[in-house]
């Protein structure tokens, strides 16, 4: 945490160049919003009452988005430029003293170290205004940096403003700043907008501060790929694939094994144990928690979920919202949902379902079941085909199966229903009454013979 540090991150415009419905920053990347990228960033250098995010297109969703992370708004009614989203905050804001750090809610690879280096170096040099910039192979698009001949920063010249040999400059502005926040204040009227966007710049500060007699830097870095600013889809994507280098790298290098890591894909929320196996295309997001020594085979996608030690996910299994205890297995092509919940030790095999289904330590269910709404015993067994008929067509029913019961295969559970422990189910049946303990229960026509019915010669 940075003393004395106030952080404002603009998120007001549309963001045209998406083309799209929804305003920019509530895009994904790395499964978290790109505002969501930048307030948290923001927060391990200032505290929520010092950061403020400024919001006008789709205000009321971008700004649900800010409170749920605690930090404050401000309300940018029209959006006249990037200065005009600052002088919108000036009640909020300038009674504030010390650095006022700036960045962009489109901004949201840059990491927390970046900000604090930039205002450390901005309060140790007592410059009126310090840029993060960057150099880039390709700075089309970018506000350039403009300096003197002896090196020092006369001005930042927009894209769309400059002239020929002032577009061949490769060092661009991140849109990232500290500012000694006095002098911000006392200039920010300065800004006109006099330019063919007629938008108040907020990169005219530059030129602004240095007429007032202000020193304004550069805190140039090498690692550009923080810096990078979302228009466009393209960038949403180039952007996604550096938040996952960065995840599955941070998890390999905390001892999890993931194989063909370019491929899979995995949210910056989500926690795995040490020794746990990643098989390719595997996808594991949301606010997931794998424990150690899993294994999750390839293309399996688990979403919000929580794996006990030594869970095995088996390829191509999709588990959403839902809890595996130690040791318990899913998969190959099993899905579980909704609160589905496997006890230590259990297995779900290849095509089965779960739907807010716990089934308890040890039990399984192999091959081919829907088991929705239903609470399951220890040790049990339900056999192949096994389905739960828990929806009569306008309500659902509970199916509770005891502890060490044998369901048949191809049973037909007609719920409610209980089958108490140990009961035993032959299979085929269709069970529309309870079953109690340790009883056999068979619900199925006879078998007829009919000896010689086949005529000779046929
Ligand atoms: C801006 C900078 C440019 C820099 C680039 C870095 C200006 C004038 N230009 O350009 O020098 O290289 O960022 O990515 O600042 N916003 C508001 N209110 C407004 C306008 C914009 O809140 O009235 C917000 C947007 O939601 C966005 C951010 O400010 O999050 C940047 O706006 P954008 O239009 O993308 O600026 P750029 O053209 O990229
Ligand atoms: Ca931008």
């Amino acid at each position: 945490m940075l003393h004395d540090t106030a952080v404002v991150i603009l998120a007001a415009g549309q963001g045209t160049r998406m083309k799209s419905r929804k305003a920019k920053v509530l895009h994904r990347a790395g499964g978290k919003t790109l505002v969501r990228h930048a307030i948290d960033a923001a927060l391990e250098i200032a505290p929520p009452g010092r950061i403020f995010v400024v919001v006008g297109h789709q205000a009321e969703a971008v700004r649900a988005e800010v409170e749920a992370a605690g930090v404050g708004v401000i309300h940018q009614t029209e959006q006249l430029g990037t200065g005009h989203a600052l002088m919108c905050g000036e009640a909020e804001l300038s009674g504030l003293g010390g650095s006022l750090v700036v960045c962009m809610g489109d901004c949201p690879l840059i990491r927390s170290e970046a900000l604090a280096g930039l205002a450390e170096s901005q309060q140790s040099s007592g410059a009126g205004a310090t840029l993060l910039t960057t150099d880039l192979d390709d700075p089309t698009g970018y506000g350039r940096i403009i300096r003197n001949a002896d090196g020092t920063v006369r001005e930042i010249v927009e894209h769309r403003d400059a002239t020929p040999e002032q577009r061949a400059v490769r060092e661009i502005n991140s849109g990232v700043y500290s500012f000694d926040a006095k002098a911000f204040w006392r200039h920010v009227h300065e800004i006109r907008n006099e330019n063919p966007a007629r938008e108040y710049y907020l990169t005219d500060m530059v030129a602004i501060l240095i007429r007032a007699g202000r020193r304004v830097e550069a805190h140039k870095i090498a690692d550009s790929s923080g810096l990078l600013g979302i228009n466009n889809k393209v960038e949403l994507a180039a952007a996604d694939r550096i938040f996952r280098e960065r995840k599955v790298r941070e998890l390999m290098l905390a001892g999890v094994t993931i194989e063909k890591p370019e491929t899979v894909t995995i949210d910056s929320g989500v926690q795995v144990g040490a020794d746990t196996v990643i098989g390719p295309f595997a996808q594991i997001t949301g606010d997931s928690v794998i424990g150690e020594n899993c294994h999750i085979g390839a293309c399996s996608i688990i979403h919000s979920s929580v794996l006990g030690d030594e869970a095995e996910v088996f390829p191509f299994t999709l588990i959403s919202s839902s809890r595996l205890d130690a040791g318990a297995h899913a998969g190959p092509f099993a899905r579980l949902r909704m609160d589905a919940h496997l006890g230590a030790g259990a297995h779900v095999g290849n095509f089965v379902e779960l739907k807010k289904t716990k089934l308890g330590a040890g039990s399984k269910s192999m091959h081919l079941a829907y088991l929705g709404d239903s609470v399951i015993g220890a040790k049990s067994n339900i056999g192949a085909g096994t389905i739960t008929c828990n929806y009569d067509g306008r309500n659902k029913h509970a199916t509770v199966i005891g502890d060490g019961a044998f369901i048949g295969s191809n049973s037909t559970l007609v719920a409610p229903l209980e089958i108490a422990d140990g009961a035993y189910i032959g299979a085929g049946s269709t069970i529309t009454h309870n079953v109690p303990a340790r009883s056999l229960a068979v619900g199925r026509a006879r078998q007829v013979l009919k000896e010689g019915w086949k005529k000779k010669g046929l």
